[in-house]
């Protein structure tokens, strides 16, 4: 679909005057609004979150994922790169690489077996002199010029990002200082990958992004965060953002809950109904991993990528849009080469608070499916994301906010010049 100019985008966002407080239903539905993301924000000056490198350890190894709904793989060389590919063939543009792992001496295209080094340069065109003496590629036919294309590839630790953009700057500077922190603090040591899960939604990508920011749903929706007082509001914590609010971390610190139960009480919150127990408590033990308290971080990046800390529940979430209304969320679950078997059993047993089926993370699975049925026949309808005031700024102190929603909507608007 052709990229609209920026008027007509703009007209037919409609969005509702300058602020960020205020999102039309439209956004989530409109396909050419999609289409204009694939180009504007995950061809835009982003860095998309692929995978970690440690996924492909030797050389040949690859994984084939997506930048935006735009086919990519992400192989290691001979010289120990790594190299993100978009995955489509210089001749009728098959796809190369078709299944979601492989080890391989060259890329094949199955179609009509073109070949490409593990940098995405054509090396092979089958019959290109023709057979016997007859038919094949036109003598100037230049191999240069006709590989995979290679995207701009930056890690920061063991994860991997790439761009579209000659643009944007450095993934540090991308990041920024606070951001990098973080990232450090999670998964800045030697990780291990224990698992993956994966899971279809139907609700546009960004109804996910935005309940992934939203640290004021958390204790309210989630009925076991409330009851089993691992998320509150009420405990120490606070909402960090970044330059122009397009990166987040939500974090909080369950030893300060010191009010939870009289402020969560008599309150009417359904995440409260009482009468819950755990059959067997040894499902939320933890042992206190981080020095400066946190129990609870959720960082997003823009546009799509997530780093998850609850308890020792570490994991790595990428949102991948699958046409307007769908989206596909990948987990990466990790430990650490260092876990003690205990620790490793721990972080296993935490796992259930959170994936498609998590006891945390299954009403997330849901809600924006919900959200998705109930507005897309309203369109100029919009929402109201005005808890913690309309502004875009940092919020030590309180996650009764909205703000980092405000802040991704920010950033999109930005880069959708809308
Ligand atoms: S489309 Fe790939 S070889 Fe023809
Ligand atoms: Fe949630």
């Amino acid at each position: 679909m052709a990229v609209q100019s920026a008027q007509s985008l703009s007209q037919r966002v409609g969005w509702p005057g300058q602020g960020v407080h205020r999102v039309p239903y439209r956004v989530y539905t409109d396909p050419e609004i999609y289409a204009a993301e694939q180009h504007r924000l995950f061809r835009g000056p982003v860095w998309n979150f692929l995978g970690m490198a440690s996924e492909v350890p030797a050389a040949g190894d690859y994984v084939t994922r997506h930048i935006g709904d735009t086919p990519v793989v992400m192989v290691r060389d001979q010289d120990g790169g790594i190299n993100v590919l978009v995955n489509r063939c210089g001749h009728r543009g098959n796809l190369v690489c078709t299944r979601t792992s492989g080890r391989a001496e060259h890329l094949t295209c199955v179609y009509h077996n073109w070949l490409y080094d593990l940098k995405g340069n054509l090396t092979s065109v089958a019959f290109r002199r023709g057979v016997a003496g007859k038919g094949g590629m036109p003598d100037d036919f230049d191999m240069a010029g006709h590989g995979m294309p290679r995207l701009r590839t930056a890690t920061f630790h063991d994860l991997v990002f790439a761009t579209f953009s000659d643009e944007v700057a450095p993934l540090s500077d991308y990041l920024g200082a606070e951001m990098r922190a973080n990232i450090e603090r999670v998964v800045g040591r030697r990780m291990c990958l224990l698992g993956t899960h994966a899971q279809y939604m139907p609700n546009n990508w960004k109804l996910y992004m935005e309940n992934v920011r939203d640290s004021y749903h958390a204790s309210l929706l989630h009925m076991f965060q409330a009851a089993f007082r691992i998320n509150r509001l009420t405990m120490d914590g606070g909402v960090r953002l970044s330059d122009g609010g397009w990166h987040h971390i939500s974090y909080s610190k369950e030893a300060t809950d010191r009010q939870g139960d009289e402020t969560y009480g008599g309150k009417k919150l359904r995440a409260m109904d009482q009468g819950f127990e755990l059959a067997d408590p040894s499902l939320i033990a933890r042992w206190q991993e981080y020095p400066c308290g946190t129990t609870l971080a959720i960082q997003s990046i823009f546009p799509n990528f997530i780093v998850q800390q609850i308890y020792n529940s570490i994991a790595l979430r990428l949102c991948v849009p699958k046409g307007p209304e769908n989206c596909e969320l990948m987990w990466w679950v990790l430990g650490c080469e260092d876990d003690t078997e205990a620790q490793r059993q721990i972080r296993i047993v935490q796992s259930n608070m959170i994936g498609p089926a998590g006891l945390i993370s299954m009403e997330d699975g849901v809600v924006g499916g919900w959200v998705q049925r109930a507005t897309r026949n309203d369109g100029d309808e919009t929402t109201v994301l005005e808890m913690g005031g309309r502004d875009v700024a940092p919020s030590e102190g309180s996650r009764a906010t909205e703000v980092s929603i405000r802040g991704f909507w920010n950033g999109w608007r930005s880069l959708m010049a809308v």
